[in-house]
């Protein structure tokens, strides 16, 4: 609902369990959802959040962008951790991100200089443009040698000259560019599918599908705080087209939300902190990238993205995360409308000038730092232990977007979480 990093992995992970396949749609190994079982803790990238779940199908759609090189690695990590990797399907369609996406992706960005993105550097922008340019590869491509030597012998050139032209070099043998990516294709051979008839399949058995998002809404391509964004649609739609499914199988959208913000990389951020408390976030939020290791940009709560992402994604239901990290504030701030040149505005406006000049207008609500008990703890025992001035909280963000929020996050455990959803996965 935000910039991602809402804590979409443990959300994920959790309702993963009673689901019978995990989809991820958009998106690449520009993503990071972590995840925590027990002591141990999974950092995944591109792979759905299902891996971790014995007996769940997990698929990797038509709309998600495939480093096979980042895949081999995070899968050969989970190997080693004693999971296995039977249950992965890859879509046929999936594009490729190769070597040259990467080498454009830090040559786009160097050419900007101070406009820079800051992407996360995976060839992600480049290879979704030449998806759209249709100078792609797709994984299904791999598997044949010949359809696949005459598109490299095509497109490598172009990319060398554009590479070059942007007064970068770059020199990569066709033939062996071929050869790696066969061997790609010998290496995924039995997990390259139709995933579209596979996840239909299951839609039409009545089996729970989850489908994974991946980044925020501000960082959609079509919605977002263009150009400062990702390359992909992050919102619900998305799932129909990344994953092959009409629009009508979709039951639920649950929009996962943090109970402030955080962005990472360059643009607009209205509610944006640069003082002690935006620190305090930082700290206790432990907000540094998954995939990156940057240190993200913090703020307050900003209900105009949340109408943005309400609007947009239409979601049946909220989880609201990271609630304590609250824990120690006395008084939380809610932006609740934009001063956009002297005028009032409730809605995110679609220009980046004036999303850079939008100064949040706030309401102060008491936070619950007086309770002397250990709130993760009284969350345990329930909703009705909670501290008001919490309970409070999320109300007024209910009231403000008009969704019931029915999972609430107090901490990086699955046990941490406080389920009132009145419909749960039937097993
Ligand atoms: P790209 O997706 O690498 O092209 O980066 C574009 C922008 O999206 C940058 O500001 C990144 O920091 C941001 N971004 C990409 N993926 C994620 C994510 O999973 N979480 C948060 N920000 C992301």
């Amino acid at each position: 609902m935000q910039w991602g990093d809402e804590g979409k992995g443990k959300i994920t992970d959790y309702l993963a369990e009673g689901a019978d396949m995990v989809v991820r749609y958009q998106g690449g190994a520009n993503a990071g959802h972590t995840i925590k079982v027990g002591d141990e803790v999974i950092a995944l990238h591109l792979l759905p959040s299902g891996m971790v779940r014995p007996g769940v199908i997990s698929v990797i759609g038509n709309g998600v962008v495939i480093d096979p090189e980042t895949m081999k690695k995070e899968i050969e990590g989970l190997v080693r951790t004693g999971r296995s990797v039977e249950n992965l399907r890859i879509s046929d369609r999936a594009n490729v991100v190769l070597p040259y996406h990467k080498v454009l992706d830090g040559a786009e960005e160097r050419a900007r200089g101070k406009k820079g993105v800051g992407t996360t550097g995976r060839g992600i922008g480049p290879c979704y443009s030449d998806k759209m340019s249709r100078s792609g590869i797709l994984m299904g491509d791999l598997l044949d040698e010949e359809y696949l030597r005459d598109r490299i012998e095509t497109i490598l050139p172009m990319k060398k000259r554009l590479i070059n032209s942007l007064g970068e070099e770059f020199d990569i043998n066709p033939e062996e560019l071929v050869k790696e990516l066969l061997e790609y294709g010998r290496i995924y051979r039995d997990k390259i599918i139709d995933t579209s008839i596979l996840i239909n399949d299951y839609i039409k058995k009545g089996e729970n599908i989850l489908f994974e998002g991946a980044q925020g809404t501000m960082l959609d391509i079509d919605n977002g705080t263009y150009p400062y964004v990702t390359s992909s649609n992050c919102t619900s739609a998305a799932i129909c087209s990344g994953a092959g499914v009409p629009p009508s199988a979709i039951e639920q959208v649950v929009g996962v939300a943090k109970a402030y913000t955080t962005r990472v990389g360059a643009g607009p951020f209205p509610t944006e902190l640069h003082n002690e408390m935006g620190k305090i976030l930082l700290h206790q939020g432990e907000e540094f990238g998954t995939t990156t290791g940057r240190e993200r940009r913090c703020g307050w709560l900003d209900l105009v993205v949340l109408r943005h992402a309400t609007r947009l994604n239409g979601p049946t239901s909220l989880a609201i995360t990271k609630l304590d990290v609250l824990n120690d504030i006395d008084s939380i701030k809610v932006c609740v409308a934009y001063d956009i040149d002297g005028e009032r505005v409730e809605h995110f406006p679609g220009s980046a000038p004036k999303m850079e000049s939008a100064k949040p207008i706030y309401e102060e609500l008491k936070g619950w730092k007086s309770w002397s008990e250990d709130t993760v703890e009284l969350c345990q025992q329930g909703i009705e232990a909670m501290p008001r001035e919490m309970r409070d909280y999320i109300s007024y963000i209910e009231k403000d977007l008009g969704v019931k929020a029915d999972i609430i996050s107090v901490g990086k455990e699955r046990d941490e979480t406080i389920d009132l959803r009145p419909d749960r996965w039937s097993a």
